[in-house]
């Protein structure tokens, strides 16, 4: 705060305050003049009432006097007399801090309690699969939905279902989170006439029982096989160590018409998923890895 501003507070409360106390004092001590009849002479609401004066109660008087105490008292204890920082050097932030770190106190202990439980002991623990599912949805609900099933739209994974794209067991799950993935569909069209396009599009729904042009499915086999089964595998089942998804499944990344797996095709998919070892730290991703555990249907 620059001086101007300090002495301008430093003003207001002092000319505030004197001007309260003095009112105060004087209110005490000054005298009315009153008529005979007892009243002050002066009459309200057409003669119904009329004014008098009364001594102020004593216990108005001190209850007022013990708050001007207490407001001394405060500006010389705590901060608010412009830049004069009060005799207890409280801070704001210094409360902040202090507070945080007595959480952060209690958070590791607790952390270190769950230390070398499995997943499935954490997901049996309730106050384990809170916090994770706090942590969830402050870190993963934006990309992966409030309930963890994904978006369509942004191509993210539902992370319920038993469909992994990079394997399910509790090591890959937890190398997703503190790692970050990646998935890249490579643009592979351009070396594809547009009707070689429009076969493996029809292929690959014919993969999953999709509807599809069984003729056309048929011309589409050939492409897949030569390239798209490098990542997707022969049969299209998928590699988790590249992060292919299953083909023959029902269940999709994106839309599954025709028209938006021959875009994919032309253009290819890159998906990030983020690391969050640094944000979150490899206890308490374990703690959101538990809430997902915990409601998985296995
Ligand atoms: C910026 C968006 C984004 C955020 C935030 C995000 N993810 Fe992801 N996540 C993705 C994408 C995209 C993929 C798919 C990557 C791929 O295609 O290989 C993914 C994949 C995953 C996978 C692998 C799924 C599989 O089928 O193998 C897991 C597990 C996962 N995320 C968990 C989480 C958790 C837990 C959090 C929060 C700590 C989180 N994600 C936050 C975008 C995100
Ligand atoms: C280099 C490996 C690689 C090759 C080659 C490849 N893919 Fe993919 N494909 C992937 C990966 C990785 C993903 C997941 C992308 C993501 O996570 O967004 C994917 C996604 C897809 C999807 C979306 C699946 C869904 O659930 O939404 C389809 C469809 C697909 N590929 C078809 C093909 C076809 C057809 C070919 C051949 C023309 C092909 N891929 C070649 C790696 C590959």
């Amino acid at each position: 705060m620059s001086t101007f501003w300090s002495l301008w507070i430093i003003v207001l409360i002092t000319f505030n305050l004197g001007l309260a106390l003095m009112l105060f004092f004087w209110g005490q001590r000054v005298k009315v003049p009153v008529l005979p009849d007892g009243t002050t002479g002066h009459i309200w609401a057409h003669g119904v009432l009329r004014e008098s004066v009364r001594k102020l109660p004593l216990w108005w008087a001190l209850f007022s006097a013990s708050m001007f105490v207490i407001g001394i008292v405060y500006f010389v204890r705590y901060p608010g007399f412009g830049a004069y920082k009060g005799t207890l050097e409280w801070t704001s932030q210094g409360e902040l801090a202090s507070d945080s770190s007595a959480n952060l106190g209690k958070l590791q202990a607790l952390l270190q309690s769950y230390e070398g439980q499995t997943l499935a002991q954490l997901a049996a623990n309730q106050e384990a699969i809170t916090i994770g599912e706090r942590l969830y949805v402050d870190n993963c609900a934006a990309c992966h939905g409030r309930n963890a099933l994904g978006n369509q739209i942004l191509g993210t994974p539902n992370l319920l279902d038993d469909d992994e794209l990079h394997g399910g067991d509790e090591t890959a799950l937890m190398a997703s989170i503190l790692n970050g993935r990646i998935g890249i569909m490579p643009p592979i069209g351009a070396a594809f006439t547009p009707e070689q396009v429009t076969a493996t599009a029809h292929y690959v729904r014919s993969l999953s029982g999709l509807e599809h042009d069984a003729a056309l499915a048929q011309t589409g086999q050939a492409t897949f096989t030569t390239i798209c089964a490098v990542c997707h595998g022969a049969e299209g089942t998928g590699n988790p160590l590249l992060g292919a998804p299953n083909l023959t499944d029902a269940i999709w990344l994106q839309a599954n018409d025709i028209a938006s797996i021959e875009n994919l095709i032309r253009n290819g998919r890159t998906s990030q998923m983020p690391a969050w070892s640094a944000r979150l730290g490899a206890p308490s991703a374990r703690l959101v890895a538990a809430w997902l555990y915990s409601r998985q249907t296995r």
